[in-house]
């Protein structure tokens, strides 16, 4: 076969990107199930006694050029990450326990894998919260901030934050909230403006939920924000410009692990091949905190609302009545305290092919939450790190190539969110493509035959 051999031709000088100096700073609102696994796991990988299956940073490669050039650097090699020994760590939480009781209590891992790690979870403890419970019915604790208005207490938020730079010696910070679901706000007139934002703050208006005073905090640092939770928390007008006005990356929401990331893997195959869909039910059962605190209603709606957009923007039932146009969707959490942290999600998928004929598929997904979750804790900081150092992203706020992890991505107003897992690699490897200089992968592959 004769394939034309190509110099690979760089797209465009590489972006600008300052290395990555002096240890980087990761601060967690919410110490439960998901940040002590994902600290945990670091510290095991730092020792050597375990690999960090699932990261893409860690473990993933980037094909360059053509298929002929076997060139797939991997990941941390070609774009410059903070490297693992170099994360340090703080958080805050409602209750007093430290990392390593916080990781016994939410049981994800062997005591064995938590006893090699003690010394160092043992170390990290819980800063006192902001925390209302208006906003998380099922939850109270003791650890809690006490302050004369919401400003106030973001004042505190911001002031620890300090002390953990200077008393950590990080270079850098990032923040991800892997706190609780709080209950269902829609965007309001205190979250248009900076301004409206501030003044709603001294006013402790009930428009500003706990996640939002970290994230102000957060950003007014300059300090980059995920938010592993469907909560608003970022995606609004006022964080928006807080973000590109002071430098700090931003992206959200909901971490996508469980179920809806098999069904971001499924639905684009069913369109690809243009496979109907009649209906779709998806339940889960879940025994953990997560699992009770989304037993509230409140809180079942954010997190419902944010599972529920996934089909429509896949399918696009717009372009496609016949087949996407009638699709009974129904997501349900039950909270049954004996499976813990082993979530257990069924989807009955009724599917119509050829002559509408129907057919049936059924997934049992035995899944481990707080395990699917670790890796991607771990990808959004360094990747919000990469993006804080890069001149190209930094000031753009909403850091959409980060998509890939998320159940609800944030996007530019106006602009609908791509769900297709496999969408979101590309544009993810495509935005690293980009800073590099490296050319665009298209999949087009006709050179190979001229
Ligand atoms: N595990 C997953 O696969 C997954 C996937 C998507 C999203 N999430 C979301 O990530 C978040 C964390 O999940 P988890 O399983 O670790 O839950 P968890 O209940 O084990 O941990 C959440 C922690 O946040 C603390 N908290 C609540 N409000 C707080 C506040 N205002 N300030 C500081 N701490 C606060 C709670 O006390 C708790 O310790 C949840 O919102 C969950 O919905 C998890």
């Amino acid at each position: 076969m004769a394939t034309r051999q190509k110099t690979v031709t760089r797209q465009k000088p590489t972006s600008q990107i300052e290395a990555p100096k002096g240890k980087l700073g990761i601060m967690i609102p919410g110490m439960g199930a998901v940040a002590t696994t994902f600290v945990a796991g670091v510290e095991a990988v730092r020792k050597g006694f375990a690999a960090p299956i699932g990261s893409l940073t860690q473990m993933g490669t980037v094909r360059l050029g053509k298929r002929t050039d076997a060139r797939a650097p991997k990941v941390n090699e070609f774009v410059p990450l903070a490297g693992l020994n170099d994360l340090v760590f703080t958080g805050w939480d409602i209750f007093e326990d430290d990392m390593y009781s916080a990781a016994a209590n939410a049981g994800v891992l062997e005591k064995e894998l938590l006893a090699q790690v003690k010394p160092f979870l043992s170390s990290i403890k819980p800063r006192k919260a902001v925390f209302d419970r208006n906003y998380v019915k099922r939850l109270d604790g003791p650890n809690v901030k006490k302050g004369k208005n919401k400003m106030d207490l973001a004042e505190q938020v911001r002031a620890d934050m300090r002390e953990f730079k200077k008393t950590s010696g990080a270079a850098r910070l990032v923040t991800i909230w892997c706190g609780s679901t709080e209950t269902f706000i829609e965007p309001g007139a205190a979250h248009q403006s900076v301004k409206a934002f501030e003044k709603a703050m001294t006013q402790n208006d009930e428009a500003i939920a706990p996640s939002m005073i970290y994230a102000y905090a957060s950003l007014m640092e300059g300090v980059p924000f995920a938010n592993g939770a469907p909560n608003l928390t970022v995606d609004l007008p006022v964080m928006h410009e807080l973000s590109r006005k002071n430098e700090a990356p931003i992206c959200g929401k909901d971490f996508k692990t469980g179920q809806t990331l098999i069904k971001t893997i499924l639905a684009p195959g069913f369109k690809a091949r243009l496979l109907g869909l009649s209906g779709w039910y998806s339940t889960n059962i879940l025994g953990n905190r997560d699992g009770e605190v989304l037993d509230d209603p409140g809180s079942f709606k954010t997190k419902e609302e944010s599972k529920l957009g996934v089909l429509e923007h896949i399918l696009q039932p717009k372009l496609y009545p016949e087949l996407y146009g009638n699709i009974f969707h129904k997501v349900r959490i039950n909270y049954y305290p004996p499976l813990g942290d082993n979530k257990e999600g069924w989807d009955n998928i009724d599917i119509f092919g050829w002559l509408g004929y129907p057919m049936q598929i059924k997934v049992d997904f035995l899944c481990r939450d707080s395990i699917l979750a670790a890796p991607i804790v771990l990808d959004l900081v360094l990747f919000l790190d990469l993006a804080k150092r890069t001149a190209e992203l930094k000031d753009i706020g909403i850091q959409e190539w980060l998509s890939f992890y998320f159940k609800s991505p944030m996007t530019a107003p106006g602009l609908y969110p791509e769900h297709d897992l496999f969408i979101q690699m590309m544009k993810l490897k495509n935005t690293l493509r980009h800073l590099r200089g490296e050319e665009l992968i298209t999949h087009l592959g006709l050179e190979y035959y001229d």
